[in-house]
């Protein structure tokens, strides 16, 4: 054996290459840990094999590997007997632990391969460690604190009911990659503890966090935030208190502050309420950074929506004392949203909350409107302006679900900033493009897949989805079949919120309404594919590795 150099065997299924090693023999998997070349055919330096497809190198003796990007190979005790050689091919290490300890890696080093073939042996049983895992890098591997790839992954997380179990793990992986890419080359974030002693009432906190976002004080924030948590006030006071920060300034961050706040609130759905202090901690950032739309001309002038947003919210309080009833919204109420009197519309809205309506019900109207200039959107706009009309979507959707949840007073004001983005978006709906009527054949999964292989079929993938619908369609199918496609393609943050938030939608709006919601879903995917597809590229490497497939031929 010794002057062979290597021997390959197969026990129970499993290859084996024996290698002469300065006068042992070790014993190592013969599956190259990185994509499964055959590492007899790899040479031996010094105690080092290297495989001959991507040069990753392993220490013989222990099977680790000194590349980061492949991983420690199987190795195996062995034992020489008389001249006959004997190998333990027993399990040498824990393989879940072993995955867990990969997914770190993959998420510290940004290895997308890496972390596939982790969410691929963790998710089916452990979704929740696995979502948890992310989290828990994403809010402290970045100065920045929360950002799109923590989005990223809480969006995919609430998306998985509707994708088939082994989908489940493409999407995680998509999420996790994300985070990973985020935090890469960043400086990690050092979160801010609580005060020392609790105890003070939660109004003072949120006075004093209220101040320090007023002054862009992101460490005073944050003590004020992870204060609240410490405190041990209820879930939904200290949502509330971020709320009003989040919209205590006009559209902060083209209503990406609010929509982060929402995420991050569902992230801790997820996770447990144990992880408030740090994951909404990591938000004190965004609120003292964001842009203020106060500041921009177009909230300005040639009409100051501040001003009258202004004298709006100066009624808020008589009007939600108004008595809460059953409430439906008057005729007309979508065209005024979608016209061009912002006056008309923010008194439209105090409308609503006078005759009795729930915030979130009139909050869900501006939403709707919101997704019908995305339904509306003609091709000859701008490409850059899907993701203008698509920000106030998921900005509105945001405020609803926020509403939702906490009932927060403060965060009306949002329902009024998102009616205002939906005036200023009137320019992407001149004119409007025709609504699909579902003449465009039969629907179908593989129908959709197959449009969306082709640039720039917006209307045949709403006219599809519309027919599909109207044929009887089971709505949890057509959206199963758009977050696979969704899938499909290289992660876009705003395609991703686009799905996300059309899907929360649907689960809250009429029928017809939650048709023209999906519709818009489907425009703004066939919009933005097809792309490289890389990522799940990557994503098919690691199944067909985990089902033992061969790559190399
Ligand atoms: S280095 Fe071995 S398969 Fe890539």
């Amino acid at each position: 054996m010794l002057d062979q150099g290597c021997v390959v065997v197969s026990v129970g299924g499993q290859t084996i290459a024996l290698f002469a090693d300065g006068g042992v023999v070790r014993a190592v998997d013969n599956r190259c840990p990185h994509m499964g070349f055959p590492l007899h055919r790899g040479s031996v330096c010094d105690g080092i094999l290297t495989c001959h497809w991507h040069h990753a190198r392993f220490d013989l003796a222990s099977g680790g590997t000194l590349d980061q990007w492949a991983d420690d190979v199987p190795a195996f005790p062995v034992e020489i007997r008389d001249g006959e050689v004997f190998v333990d091919v027993a399990p040498q290490r824990d393989e879940r632990a072993h995955r867990r300890r990969r997914l770190r890696d993959g998420l510290e080093r940004n290895l997308s391969l890496v972390i596939a073939k982790s969410a691929i042996a963790l998710t089916p049983d452990d979704t929740d460690a696995v979502f948890g895992a992310g989290l828990e890098f994403g809010v402290r591997g970045s100065a920045d604190g929360w950002g799109q790839g923590l989005t990223i992954l809480t969006a995919l997380r609430n998306l998985l009911p509707l994708l088939e179990p082994d989908e489940r793990a493409h999407a995680m992986h998509h999420g996790l990659a994300a985070v990973a890419s985020d935090c890469d080359g960043m400086a990690p974030r050092h979160p801010v503890a609580a005060l020392p002693a609790q105890g003070r009432a939660i109004d003072t906190v949120e006075r004093w966090f209220r101040r320090c976002v007023e002054v862009r004080d992101a460490e005073g924030a944050e003590r004020a935030i992870a204060s609240a948590v410490r405190g041990g006030e209820a879930p939904d006071r200290v949502a509330s208190m971020l709320y009003a920060v989040a919209t205590d300034h006009r559209y902060l961050t083209t209503g990406h502050v609010l929509d982060f706040t929402t995420k991050s609130l569902e992230a801790l759905d997820h996770a447990g309420w144990e992880h408030a202090e740090e994951v909404l901690g990591s938000l004190a950032t965004l609120y003292a950074e964001g842009g203020r739309a106060e500041e921009s001309n177009q909230w300005r002038s040639p009409v100051d929506l501040v001003a009258i947003l202004d004298d709006a919210f100066a009624q808020l309080p008589d009007a939600l004392a108004a008595p809460r009833r059953d409430w439906a919204p008057p005729d007309g109420l979508t065209e005024v949203l979608l016209g061009d009197q912002p006056r008309e519309i923010a008194a439209a809205m105090l409308d609503a909350l006078r005759a009795g309506a729930a915030p979130e019900a009139a909050a869900a109207e501006v939403t709707y409107a919101a997704a019908l200039r995305i339904a509306r959107f003609p091709v000859t706009n701008e490409f850059s302006d899907w993701d203008t009309a698509m920000h106030t979507f998921s900005f509105a959707n945001a405020v609803e679900q926020g509403l939702r949840r906490t009932g927060s007073a403060e965060l009306v004001r949002g329902v009024f900033d998102a009616a205002m983005s939906v005036y200023l978006d009137r320019f992407l709906n001149t004119p409007p493009a025709r609504l699909p009527n579902g003449d465009g054949g039969p629907g179908g999964r593989d129908r959709l897949f197959e449009l969306l292989d082709r640039q720039q079929r917006v209307d045949a993938a709403g006219s599809l989805v519309a027919g599909w619908l109207d044929e009887g369609g089971d709505a949890p199918a057509v959206m199963g079949a758009l977050v696979t496609a969704l899938l499909r393609e290289d992660r876009d943050f705003h395609t991703i919120q686009m799905v996300e938030a059309a899907v929360r939608q649907h689960g809250s709006m009429a029928p017809e309404r939650g048709r023209l919601v999906l519709i818009a879903a489907a425009r703004y995917l066939a919009a933005h594919a097809p792309t490289a597809r890389a990522q799940t590229q990557t994503y098919r490497i690691a199944w067909r590795l985990s089902r033992g497939e061969t790559l190399f031929e």
